[in-house]
């Protein structure tokens, strides 16, 4: 049996708190996801905002032309949500579009304020509006909270995006509730009673820490189609992993019984999709991760360090280079050029413009002379770092901070503002602070009126080792509701703490903007 997959990174692993991919980034991610082999790419949410409209349309025009991977988008039961959605995939050769509504009591009732067969009526015009504009080559239908519903109740709305024309249907662990004995019955009894043309989706949240476990137990019992997110990003815990599930089927397809799957998945991507993904995101996986976490093929004790020696197998389930892991030769140094630089970017997933690699090649430049070699970490986060900054309004152009054990710290900051009409100006601002990245922080607020915004979380890592090592500050900012990241790059902590909470605000002011 051939399993599908769906990646909806750029969609419900955009729903991480404080996660944004601008469009630049989004194109690179559904560029690596193609290269990697997904069957469908969901690229986002157009009616969920113009910006994200946009950035579907581009990921359908630039990645989904050639008909390699389909690509897919999210939209509410609604006529002017469904409208929005054909208009931004049009671009692509092979379009879904993805409706979704509640089916648990508990959704209807207090989110949605439905009945149940308020809801039928819904899913029943909406699908039905939906095919009749004949703008999508495949329509997914996928019950909100199905493992909570009511089994009878699910069925009925499954059945009913069916009739109406529906050929996928989804039925979300949206709250990661379910368990794998659960999840079998569910999917054995729903195959049994669903028409034999009708894919069965699963889409797992990792509440309890079982998404991966639960999507495989699915795919056992009869799913064909699985939604998942590189490195598990998504809301709260997140979703079932993407590299955890294929490395699962790659691995232990010995274990599913009777079923033999096969998918299309380009294993040998795993490690640089993650990689971008965290770039991109932010959100780096944690050391001990199963398959991509920076520890998941190191081996610290001496007895596994012997055994190893003697023979991989000992203590290691798979080949790292079965995802990808291998060493890069070529070092990039000061001496290297704007050529071996470009070549490294394309090599690492960035599709830059001309003017982003002149920009990227500069502050490689300028790093590449006080640190002797460039690690790849250390260009993903130039390049992270540029493309977050290009939707930026505030920009550092310099500052002074006097800072001391007998004195208060206070900062002078001059900020380059960008309006959104084209115009500029520069701002200079000074504030006092506990110490000198408290004071800098101070001063940011006031140029950008954004005193409300708290500090929720500030983070400074060195990138690689060593005393020349690059600084990465990240910064979470939180006002009234929006939650957003910033990261900055130097090998000066004040300066990589300043960019960082910069790039934090500009996120901040765009989302309020939309
Ligand atoms: O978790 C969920 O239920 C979803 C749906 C919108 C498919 O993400
Ligand atoms: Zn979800």
């Amino acid at each position: 049996m051939y399993i599908t997959f769906c990646d909806t990174t750029l969609r419900d692993g955009e729903q991480t708190p404080g996660v944004h991919f601008g469009i630049a980034q989004k194109l690179d991610i559904a560029k690596q996801l193609r290269e990697a082999g997904v069957d469908v790419i969901e690229a986002g949410f157009p009616a969920s905002s113009p910006g994200d409209a946009e950035a579907v349309r581009r990921v359908a025009e630039e990645v989904g032309r050639d008909r390699s991977c389909t690509i897919s988008a999210l939209s509410r039961m609604m006529k002017a949500d469904i409208d929005v959605t054909a208009r931004a995939l049009e671009p692509a050769a092979r379009k879904r579009l993805h409706l979704f509504i509640a089916t648990s009591d508990i959704h209807l009732e207090n989110k949605l304020k439905l009945t149940r067969d308020e809801a039928i009526e819904k899913i029943r015009d909406s699908v039905t509006y939906a095919v009749s504009l004949n703008a999508f080559d495949e329509i997914q239908f996928s019950a909100e909270d199905a493992t909570r519903s009511d089994f009878d109740f699910l069925v009925k709305a499954l059945m009913t995006a069916v009739e109406c024309g529906a050929t996928t249907v989804g039925i979300p662990d949206t709250v990661g509730y379910t368990t794998p004995s659960e999840i079998t019955e569910t999917f054995t009894k729903l195959r049994k009673i669903l028409p034999e043309h009708v894919t069965l989706g699963t889409h797992c949240h990792n509440d309890l820490g079982l998404a991966a476990a639960n999507s495989l137990a699915a795919l056992e019992a009869g799913a064909a189609y699985v939604e998942c997110t590189v490195n598990g990003l998504g809301e709260r815990a997140g979703n079932a992993p993407f590299e955890e599930v294929v490395m699962a089927l790659k691995v232990r397809g010995d274990s599913f019984g009777k079923n033999t799957f096969t998918f299309g998945i380009r294993t040998e991507e795993i490690a640089e999709t993650s990689d971008l993904v965290a770039s991109l995101s932010g959100v780096s996986p944690a050391p001990n991760k199963a398959i991509v976490g920076k520890n998941a093929f190191s081996h610290a004790s001496g007895v596994h360090q012997h055994g190893v020696m003697q023979n991989r197998a000992t203590y290691e389930i798979m080949n790292p280079a079965d995802i990808g892991l291998t060493a890069n030769t070529i070092v990039l140094g000061k001496l290297s050029g704007r050529h071996a630089f470009a070549d490294r970017c394309s090599q690492l997933g960035y599709s830059l413009t001309s003017e982003g690699i002149d920009h990227c090649f500069g502050r490689f430049k300028e790093i590449a002379d006080k640190k002797s070699v460039i690690a790849n970490e250390d260009i993903r986060a130039i390049v992270s770092e540029y493309l977050d900054s290009l939707e930026g309004r505030y920009w550092l152009n310099t500052f002074q901070i006097q800072s001391g054990n007998h004195i208060k710290a206070m900062a002078l900051l001059t900020l380059d503002v960008k309006y959104p009409d084209g115009e500029t100006e520069t701002v200079t601002e000074a504030a006092p602070g506990e110490g000198p990245i408290d004071a800098a922080f101070n001063a940011i607020n006031r140029i950008a009126g954004v005193e409300d915004a708290q500090l929720v979380s500030y983070n400074i890592t060195a990138i690689t080792e060593g005393t020349d090592a690059l600084g990465e500050a990240k910064v979470k900012l939180k006002s009234a509701d929006i939650t957003c990241t910033g990261r900055g790059v130097s090998t000066d902590v004040i300066k990589a703490s300043i960019k960082a909470y910069l790039n934090a605000v500009n996120k901040l002011i765009n989302s309020r903007t939309k």
